[in-house]
């Protein structure tokens, strides 16, 4: 799976997934653009990625803006020249019944989640159709599937996979791919944050009956974003253990 010298950006990389999908491109070779809204996330996960000898710089931005994208964007190309491969990352949650949903919560939730891959994509699009090659992989949920209580999260991914799919069909031709990745569980702060039954419990609904790791995403990501997966457009990658198949 080759990455070598490729340039990425993975968006919200200071802690969680993101990370993960930083350290397992970076080890493989890319060089990284580290970006969170949180700037000593960024400068944590820049200086534990340089002193491990990769090629890797951090821009804190916020992505949900267009400035903040379209920064974000420039500070990559600043820095290396050229943009090979997007993962939008960041994202959040604010659960609650959707009847007593306020419209504050859905307005956050879809801004972060989708908004945010839109403007990122729209940022990229030009440069990688102009330079014929791209990798975009944006980072859905298995929750797109619907959850009680995730209205808003579940509609917010279940779009990022629209976006993905008309994505992957408008730029096809200039050898850029779109494809997504949809994890379940991840062990991430919040899933250390609950109570150990809560875990356990949590870990017999995965058919592989372990929690996933941020290296696990990692991987997915490292192949939908090498030169190889050239003809890998459009698709949803589970990577949840078989609890995507319903049956425990
Ligand atoms: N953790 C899971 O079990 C799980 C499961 C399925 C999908 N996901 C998805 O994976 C992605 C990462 O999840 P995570 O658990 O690592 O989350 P996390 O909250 O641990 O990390 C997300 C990072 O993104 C940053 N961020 C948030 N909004 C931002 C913005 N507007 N601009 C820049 N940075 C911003 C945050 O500061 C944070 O450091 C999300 O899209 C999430 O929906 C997570």
């Amino acid at each position: 799976m080759n990455v070598k010298d490729r340039v990425a950006i993975v968006t919200g990389s200071g802690q969680g997934i993101g990370q993960g999908i930083a350290s397992v491109l970076a080890g493989a070779g890319a060089k990284v653009v580290v970006n969170d809204l949180v700037p000593e996330r960024v400068d944590e996960v820049v200086a534990e990625l340089t002193a491990a000898g990769y090629d890797v710089t951090g821009h804190a931005a916020n992505v949900a803006s267009a400035e903040g994208a379209e920064g974000l964007v420039a500070a990559a190309l600043d820095a290396y020249g050229h943009i090979d491969i997007l993962v939008n990352n960041v994202g959040m949650a604010r659960d609650g019944w959707l009847a007593k949903m306020s419209e504050e919560d859905w307005d956050t939730v879809l801004t972060v989640n989708l908004k945010s891959q839109f403007l990122m994509c729209r940022a990229v699009a030009p440069h990688m159709m102009d330079q014929s090659y791209g990798r975009i992989i944006n980072i859905s949920s298995r929750a797109w599937l619907g959850g009680p209580g995730q209205a808003n999260y579940a509609a917010s991914k279940g779009a990022v996979i629209s976006l993905t799919r008309t994505l992957a069909l408008e730029m096809a031709r200039y050898g850029v791919t779109a494809n997504a990745i949809a994890p379940a569980l991840v062990d991430t702060p919040l899933f250390r944050g609950l109570k150990d039954e809560v875990q356990e419990r949590l870990i017999k609904t995965i058919p592989a009956r372990r929690i996933g790791t941020p290296e696990d995403i990692g991987n997915a990501t490292l192949f939908l974003a090498a030169d190889e997966s050239s003809y890998v457009t459009g698709q949803t990658l589970y990577v949840c253990g078989g609890r995507s198949l319903g049956a425990g």
